[in-house]
């Protein structure tokens, strides 16, 4: 059985969609541990509710990459085979990303290359596209950068805020968010350069 970390710093939509489809037997692996840098994230408090592991590593004073080997070794501890980036509001360092290459995955609210950074629902209203969505990524150097494992696409309509494009484009996140950990677990995405392929 693989082991899952995952990674938040606030509500935990997508962490609790994980971890519904893991107690129900849809994704075959276990949380191992969930981590956040803030102490009162909602997703840390639902961790606990549900029996999970968590843990509330507190970034006051620290450099990043301190920081970010203090939670690299805490994962390595508990075993983590897959990073799951689940509104983690940091970026991170190399130390991180080269603790667990090509085994980072991140969930972004829109049609990555298009806005990236934050408030990406709003940046995609502002700009006026017909058609945003969200995207699961492999986590490299960079910032909402790396290989794509899945996209879903979703309507703007015309009477949109960011309230409704958001809700409606998290609905899609909660779905290809588990997919691609499925994908990503049982070994069926290769990385060729920017793009991956997903085998059969
Ligand atoms: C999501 O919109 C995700 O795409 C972005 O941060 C938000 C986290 O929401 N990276 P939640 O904490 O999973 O509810």
């Amino acid at each position: 059985m693989k082991n899952i970390g995952i990674l938040l710093s606030g509500r935990g939509s997508n962490f609790e969609a994980i971890a519904r489809n893991v107690a129900a037997g849809k994704i075959p692996a276990k949380i191992a541990l969930v981590i956040s840098n803030r102490e009162q994230a909602p997703g840390l408090k639902r961790a606990r509710q549900m029996g999970l592991k968590t843990l509330f590593i507190s970034p006051k004073g620290k450099e990043r990459e301190a920081y970010d080997q203090e939670v690299v070794t805490a994962l390595k501890v508990a075993k983590v085979d897959l990073v799951c980036l689940a509104g983690f509001m940091r970026i991170l360092s190399p130390v991180f990303v080269r603790a667990f290459p090509g085994r980072i995955l991140n969930i972004h609210p829109a049609l990555l290359p298009a806005f990236p950074g934050l408030d990406a629902q709003k940046q995609a209203l502002d700009y006026g596209v017909k058609f945003t969505g969200c995207t699961v990524h492999i986590v490299d150097e960079g910032m909402d950068t790396g290989p794509i494992v899945l996209q879903a696409v979703v309507t703007v309509l015309d009477d949109d805020t960011e309230e409704s494009l958001s809700a409606r484009i998290l609905k899609e996140e909660h779905r290809i968010y588990s997919e691609a950990v499925c994908l990503m677990l049982e070994d069926k995405v290769r990385i060729e350069g920017r793009r991956t392929v997903l085998r059969q």
